[in-house]
């Protein structure tokens, strides 16, 4: 059933791919009035048989709303929508929701503020089919002020958290979050791959693997207190056993097809702690 709000504000989606449609979707099924704008205008048809009032142009899709989402694919999108628009849009919200770098981000709020536009903008940690769920977190920052003026309409998608008045902060989040997954997701990679080409049945291997991995997320929060105190016990292992460690793996990843994971990077700067006296110190002496 629709949830009608009366005082929901006029929300435009530009940009109708996977993210933009998912949280059209769920804006339709709050009530609001939602406009569509899409480069390939057939790509909105299903949009607008579901109630979404299509615009011809970005200036259009523009004008009819308080609240601007630019749900597109890169900056080069966001960066092409935002020099068609010229007039003067005071009291209006652009969200910037796409994967992008801090640098874009600063741009794309330097532009909207040359518009007189209030700018967000939107690291999407979920998945479409998650848009509307407690699963979805999408992070935002910029104008603290146009996300408190938001925030009903923001809840509707995910659960929102505003990261930094700084455009550029939902951008280093984001990155930072998917910069850990790859990490992790490539480094299971690189040790079943091993495992494989040693002979090893890898399901096996896997059960051990979930027990390596858990111990980071168990270990989290004494990481965090280490850096927060700027201190480093050595836990385990000193500097001067990881590094034996490092160089063991350094050598099994020779020649392999994803690298060795930046291992000489980290073995040069263990070598320079060591010989800085820090070698009885623990691995996050590393960031300190
Ligand atoms: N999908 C996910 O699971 C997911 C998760 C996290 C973050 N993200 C990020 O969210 C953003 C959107 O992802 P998506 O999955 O919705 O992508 P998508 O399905 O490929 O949709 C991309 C949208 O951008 C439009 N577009 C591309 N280039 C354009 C241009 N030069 N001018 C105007 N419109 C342009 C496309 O229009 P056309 O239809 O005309 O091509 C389409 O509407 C991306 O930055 C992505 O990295 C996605």
């Amino acid at each position: 059933m629709v949830e009608v709000d009366k005082s929901a504000p006029r929300v435009a989606i530009l940009g109708t791919g996977a993210i933009g449609s998912a949280v059209v979707h769920r804006l339709l099924r709050g009530g609001y009035d939602v406009t569509v704008w899409n480069r390939t205008e057939s790509r909105a048809t299903e949009l607008v048989a579901a109630g979404a009032l299509p615009a011809r142009s970005v200036r259009e899709a523009v004008s009819s709303s308080t609240l601007i989402f630019l749900t597109l694919k890169d900056y080069a999108a966001v960066e092409q929508c935002l020099t068609q628009l010229d007039r003067d849009l005071s009291g209006q919200t652009i969200v910037g929701m796409y994967t992008g770098t801090p640098g874009e981000a600063w741009s794309a709020a330097q532009r909207v503020t040359r518009l007189e536009a209030q700018y967000l903008d939107a690291g999407i940690q979920a998945s479409p089919e998650m848009i509307g769920t407690d699963a979805a977190t999408i992070l935002y920052s910029g104008s603290r002020h146009a996300f408190e003026q938001h925030r009903t309409t923001l809840e509707l998608l995910s659960r929102p958290r505003f990261v930094g008045e700084a455009p550029e902060a939902a951008a280093v989040w984001d990155l930072a979050l998917f910069g850990l997954w790859y990490d992790a997701q490539l480094g299971l990679l690189r040790a079943l791959d091993a495992a494989r080409d040693a002979g090893i049945d890898v399901l096996d291997f896997s059960h051990t693997a979930s027990t390596q991995l858990g111990h980071v997320v168990a270990g989290l929060s004494a990481t965090v207190s280490e850096m927060e105190r700027a201190t480093c016990p050595p836990g385990p292992a000193d500097l001067t056993e990881h590094l034996t460690v490092v160089r063991h793996l350094i050598d099994l990843r020779v020649g392999r097809r994803l690298g060795d994971g930046g291992l000489p990077e980290v073995a040069a700067r263990i070598e320079a702690l060591i010989a800085d006296g820090r070698g009885g110190e623990g691995l996050t002496a590393t960031v300190g």
